[in-house]
């Protein structure tokens, strides 16, 4: 077929010759214009950047976006179409933190993929945090701090229930996209959005039903996560065959500083770290950390993570902002130095000590053993296989059988304590067991300067609700790191000197 050639003769003719040529070549001109349009837009693939260390770590992308990114004007909308699913205003509600003029909350990047904005976690969503030095004093934000505030599954939820309800549809969600972000052009109001809205749906369903484990378990409440067993639905385990005994590992979220001191213990080896001290290579935490931010193999941004990950060799945590008694602090360095830096390091600083790093075994620490419990040898095997034909391939997952004795840097920020966050103060730590708190509140950013830790016996404050944490639920028991090693019968004049110099950490 070709263009018909248009003759000199008659004006009629040639005129219609001319239209005729004009709607033979159209829609070839219009298929080019449209493909180069779409080649554009839709195989973009960049992420914001950022210059500066500090704002990649808070705002910069991992790579998560491209597997598990949610349409940024579709995460801008949610809240407005599914407010019953939120515990108060927006994302704020669940945790997280906005800066003054910013549109997405710290821990959260974004990414133009598939021609259009994505976005999703990064690092920062669970090691960062808020404190305030008094109940009217400003809230300060602190990078690396545990995300004490963060209710990651009150966010899920948000999204699974929010997807299985009947206004996640275009119907619904494109009106409102229009409302916040102006008119769209016809091709994203009625086949872009449309499309992205039913993929986001089935994805959420999907991950609902597999996420199912973690709404039978007690509630985590902020700070806290099940870590390994939300690794195992990565690797498709039948999570209702596994034992119930290992389907119960909330974990409080760490702090992440200084991972350059964390290499190296006193005898050579690599510390054992991960609150169980699974793994010994802090290259490999971030990795196995990097799934967490919707990274597989093929779409991680080993660059990206690489800027992160050489930020925390040397990130630290800030001085202690509130007065200290020196010359209590003084005296608790002697006794820490006794009771406490064999395990724990010589200060915040200088992590030496002949057990840093190592584990203690369970029948010796005697904390709640459900975090351990979920970690399985099995699990181990299937992390050996990530990241398989990589140099990078995973080797260092193993089982243990007790808790990791992990530096002590910024511990007045890692409060509630243990590993399971069932302590509220550094002070109550040092009681027994039994005269501990049996239940407290979390999610306050005020720090509680006599006892050491956030303040924890208010259920509110600020018009915020705080989490009420009782130890009496399966996995949150507050028993173990007692008896004469831990200092637990030390008077409480020597107890209070500790944790005065706790405060320099
Ligand atoms: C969903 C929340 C979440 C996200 C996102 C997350 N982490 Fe973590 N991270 C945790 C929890 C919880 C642990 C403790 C795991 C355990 O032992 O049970 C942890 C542990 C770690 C540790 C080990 C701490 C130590 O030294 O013992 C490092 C390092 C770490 N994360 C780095 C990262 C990096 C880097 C990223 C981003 C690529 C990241 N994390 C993203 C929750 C998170
Ligand atoms: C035999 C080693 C050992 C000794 C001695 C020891 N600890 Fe620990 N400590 C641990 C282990 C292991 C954990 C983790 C237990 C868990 O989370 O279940 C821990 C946890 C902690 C935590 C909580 C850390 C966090 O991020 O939540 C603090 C604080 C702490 N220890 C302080 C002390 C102080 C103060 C002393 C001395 C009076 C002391 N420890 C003595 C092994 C030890």
């Amino acid at each position: 077929m070709s263009a018909p050639a248009c003759s000199q003769d008659g004006c009629l003719k040639s005129w219609l010759c001319r239209i005729g040529r004009i709607l033979f070549w159209l829609p070839w001109v219009l298929a080019i214009v449209g493909g180069i349009y779409a080649l554009g837009r839709f195989t973009a693939d960049e992420p914001v950047g950022y210059a500066d260390a500090v704002s990649h770590y808070k705002y910069g992308s991992t790579g998560g976006e491209r597997e598990s990114g949610f349409p940024y004007w579709i995460w801008r909308a949610l809240p407005q179409i599914c407010p019953e699913h939120l515990p108060g205003k927006g994302y704020a509600s669940l945790g997280m933190i906005y800066e003054a003029g910013k549109d997405l909350p710290v821990g959260v990047s974004k990414r133009r993929n598939l021609g259009l904005d994505r976005v999703f976690l990064n690092c920062a969503v669970c090691h960062t945090s808020t404190i305030r030095t008094g109940p009217n004093e400003p809230a300060q934000l602190v990078l690396g701090m545990p995300a004490h505030r963060l209710d990651i599954k009150a966010f899920e939820t948000f999204f699974f229930d929010c997807a299985a309800g009947p206004k996640f549809s275009a119907e619904f969600i494109v009106p409102e996209i229009e409302r916040l972000a102006g008119r769209l052009s016809p091709l994203d109001r009625y086949l872009v959005y449309p499309v992205a809205i039913g993929l986001m749906r089935e994805r959420l369903l999907m991950l609902r039903d597999r996420f199912g484990f973690a709404f039978k378990q007690p509630e985590w409440g902020p700070g806290r996560v099940d870590t390994f067993n939300s690794a195992k639905v990565l690797f498709n385990v039948p999570m209702h065959a596994l034992p119930p005994k290992e389907l119960l590992g909330a974990s409080d979220f760490p702090s992440i500083w200084n991972q350059a001191k964390r290499m190296k213990r006193d005898d050579g080896a690599r510390m054992e770290l991960h609150w169980d001290g699974n793994n010994t290579h802090t290259e490999e935490r971030n990795k196995s950390a990097a799934f967490g931010t919707g990274t597989t193999p093929p779409t991680i941004d080993l660059k990206a993570i690489g800027r992160v990950e050489n930020w925390l060799l040397t990130a630290e945590p800030p001085p202690y902002p509130l007065p200290i008694d020196l010359e209590r602090a003084g005296r608790g360095k002697a006794l820490y130095g006794e009771y406490c830096a064999a395990c724990h390091g010589a200060s915040g600083k200088d992590f030496s000590g002949a057990k840093v790093g190592h584990v203690t075994p369970l029948a010796e620490i005697r904390t709640d053993r459900a975090r351990l419990d979920s970690y399985t040898y099995d699990l181990a095997v299937n992390q050996g296989t990530l990241y398989a034909g990589y140099p990078h391939r995973f080797q260092h997952f193993r089982k243990t059988f007790g808790y990791a004795n992990m530096p002590l840097d910024g511990i007045w920020l890692r409060a509630p304590y243990l590993h399971n966050g069932s302590v509220p103060t550094l002070r109550d730590l040092l009681e027994p067991a039994a005269a501990r708190p049996a239940s407290f509140y979390r999610g306050n950013e005020e720090i509680d300067g006599q006892r050491v830790g956030f303040v924890s016996t208010v259920p509110s404050a600020r018009g915020q609700k705080f989490f009420h944490f009782k130890t009496s639920e399966p996995g949150n028991g507050n028993g173990g790191h007692e008896g004469h090693v831990f200092g637990t019968d030390l008077p409480a004049a020597d107890k209070d000197a500790i944790v005065e110099y706790l405060k320099t950490f």
